[in-house]
Order: structure tokens, then C-alpha cells, then sequence
């Protein structure tokens, strides 16, 4: 059996990993210091093993190393805004936490590690759609960090003898994600609709986003640990562009008629349009999404309203 180590196995994305790792037999240890994850998202997974602690804790990461074969590293200080209100712990988390991780592996001799990145380390988008040599140029000490963290995986990886694939989210939702104010529009749209208060669109809804189901997600992360010879980055996402309006449309249609909509004026800064190009993770992991958004949709908007139940 193989064993996984998952760094903020008890985030979002994380334990939608953790849960299908379970579901494919993997031996599974999470570590995640709880400070925006939740326990309860691994409740139903009593199989995966969870230690609380730090990656910046360099003994207890070694420790967890033991008989590892691939490590999940997500664990990370996540968002833009945050990271402008925090940058020191951003880095900190991101950088050092990330070298931690990558030293504790190496010495441990594990042979592969597949690591969160983002598409926030392209920045400024200045053509789509969006490949992996595409300019980076993060526009906030998250993005920064994040790319930092990435070329630490890829230095190790051309240095030592294991394979690091750097996996560059577009915008994940789905299940166990939660609200947050400053957080992603799906959220926001389904924690608004279903407390019966308008969607706010910014400027004229036709800006684009690439959303993709974080099963999609968790299963790249499980063709990347699997795939010999995937090292290097490689963009995640559906591949197809979205608009604000038509995410209304589809929230209305789960939802029936009850839907009101407020228009604001644009947000400074915003980026217009996003769009992955993924033929490079279709090629080289066979990785290809198959949550179409309706679907995925409906699926968190059920979610969301069984979360308000249990508050
Ligand atoms: N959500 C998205 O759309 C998105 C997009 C691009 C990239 N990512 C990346 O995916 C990964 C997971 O993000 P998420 O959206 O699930 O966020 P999340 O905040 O839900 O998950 C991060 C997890 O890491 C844990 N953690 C944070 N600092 C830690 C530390 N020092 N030691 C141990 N655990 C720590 C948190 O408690 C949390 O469980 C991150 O690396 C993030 O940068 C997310």
C-alpha cells in the first residue's frame, strides 16, 4: 500500500484530496495546524490518519516522513488580501514552510511531491488563453510567494533525484468551501442566495473566470503522484471560460425564479478575463475535467444549504 503524506489536509482542497486517496487505499497522515482548516471535514474519513501541527516544524515533519511515498503539499497562508495584511506570515508559511517540507522529503528519500500552486503567480494576464510559459508576474506577496515556493519545488527537483509536479489552480469551488467575505464569487453567490440576498455583479458580468470542480482537482493531484516522470508545472483548471452573468443564470436555474441581482460599478484592478490552456496536463498527466459546472453547481449549492442546517 502507498503511503501519502497531505500537508493542509484539513483545508478545502485538501480534504477533497485525502478523500479520494482514502477512497483509492492509500495509507494517508494529514498535518495541518487547523488555522483555516477544519477537523470536520475529515470526519467521514476516520481511515486518514490527522496530526495537528506546523510545517514549519521541521522535527515533526521529518518524523511524519517515514515510509512515505508521495507527499500532497498544500498547506499554505492562501489568499491575496490576506497576504497584504500579513506578508510576513505569508512567506513565512509559503516560503520557509515549503523548504521544510521539501528538506524533510528529500532526506526521507521520497520520490515524488506534488505541490498547490496558483494561477495568482501569473499576475497581469497579457494573452489567453493561459500557458504554463506565459509571463509571471504576481501582483500580491501571496502570488510572490507562491512562485517562490514553486521554484523551490522545481530547484529540488533538477537537484535531486525525486519528481515535483507543481499543479497551477485556476479558480477552485465545491465542496467544503466555505464563506468568506473577501473569498472566491461562488462562495459568495451561494452563501448570499441562499440567505435570500441579491448577487452583487461588478461592472457588466460579461468578465471571465475558469472555474474547475475541486474533484477535478483532487483527482490531478492523484494522476500527478502517479504518472512516472511528471515533474515540472502544470496548469488545472477546465479549460473553458465562464462569465459572471451566465454563473447567475445557471445559480438561477438551480434555484428557481427567487433570485434578485444588484449591478455595482467595476472593481479597480479586477482582472477582465482568465482562461487555462491545460493541453499540458492533458498530455502529460491525462488529466482531463469531468465536473461540468452545472452539475458542480448544484452539487455545492446542496452543500452549502446541509452546512447552514448543521449551524
Ligand atoms: N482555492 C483556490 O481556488 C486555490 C487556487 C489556487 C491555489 N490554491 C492552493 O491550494 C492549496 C489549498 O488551498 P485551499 O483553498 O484548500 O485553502 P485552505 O485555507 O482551505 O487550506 C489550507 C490548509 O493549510 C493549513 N495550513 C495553513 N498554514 C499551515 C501551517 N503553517 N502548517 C500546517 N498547516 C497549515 C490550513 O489550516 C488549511 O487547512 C493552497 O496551497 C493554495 O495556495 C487554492
Amino acid at each position: 500500500m502507498s503511503k501519502a503524506l497531505v500537508t493542509g489536509g484539513a483545508g478545502f482542497i485538501g480534504s477533497n484530496v485525502v478523500k479520494l486517496l482514502v477512497e483509492e487505499g492509500y495509507d494517508t497522515v494529514v498535518l495541518d495546524n487547523l488555522s483555516s482548516g477544519y477537523q470536520q471535514n475529515l470526519e467521514a474519513l476516520a481511515k486518514a490518519r490527522f496530526v495537528g501541527g506546523d510545517i514549519r516544524n521541521g522535527d515533526l515533519v521529518s518524523k511524519l516522513m517515514d515510509g512515505v511515498n508521495v507527499v500532497f503539499h498544500l498547506a499554505a497562508a492562501v489568499g491575496n488580501l490576506r497576504s497584504i495584511e500579513q506578508p510576513i506570515e505569508d512567506s513565512d508559511v509559503n516560503v520557509i514552510g515549503t523548504v521544510r517540507v521539501l528538506e524533510a522529503a528529500r532526506k526521507a528519500g521520497v520520490k515524488k511531491v506534488v505541490f498547490s500552486s496558483s494561477a495568482a503567480i501569473f499576475g497581469e494576464v497579457k494573452h489567453l488563453p493561459i500557458r504554463e510559459d506565459h509571463p509571471l508576474d504576481p501582483e500580491s506577496p501571496y502570488g510572490a510567494s507562491k512562485m517562490a515556493a514553486e521554484k523551490l519545488c522545481l530547484a529540488y527537483s533538477r537537484l535531486y533525484e525525486f519528481e515535483v509536479a507543481c499543479l497551477r489552480y485556476f479558480n477552485v469551488y465545491g465542496v467544503n468551501q466555505r464563506y468568506d467575505a473577501y473569498g472566491n464569487v461562488i462562495p459568495i453567490f451561494a452563501h448570499r442566495l441562499l440567505h435570500g440576498q441579491p448577487l452583487v455583479i461588478f461592472g457588466d458580468g460579461q468578465q471571465t473566470r475558469d472555474f474547475v470542480n475541486v474533484r477535478d482537482v483532487a483527482r490531478a493531484n492523484i494522476l500527478a503522484a502517479t504518472t512516472n516522470g511528471a515533474s515540472g508545472a502544470f496548469n488545472i483548471a477546465s479549460g473553458t471560460s465562464t462569465t459572471i452573468n451566465s454563473l447567475v443564470d445557471i445559480l438561477r436555474e438551480i434555484h428557481g425564479d427567487r433570485l434578485a441581482v444588484e449591478h455595482a460599478p467595476p472593481r479597480k484592478g479586477e482582472v477582465r478575463d482568465s482562461c487555462a490552456d491545460i493541453s499540458a496536463a492533458r498530455k502529460n498527466l491525462g488529466f482531463e475535467p469531468a465536473v461540468d459546472i452545472k452539475q458542480g453547481l448544484s452539487e455545492y449549492v446542496d452543500w452549502v444549504k446541509l452546512e447552514m442546517r448543521s449551524l
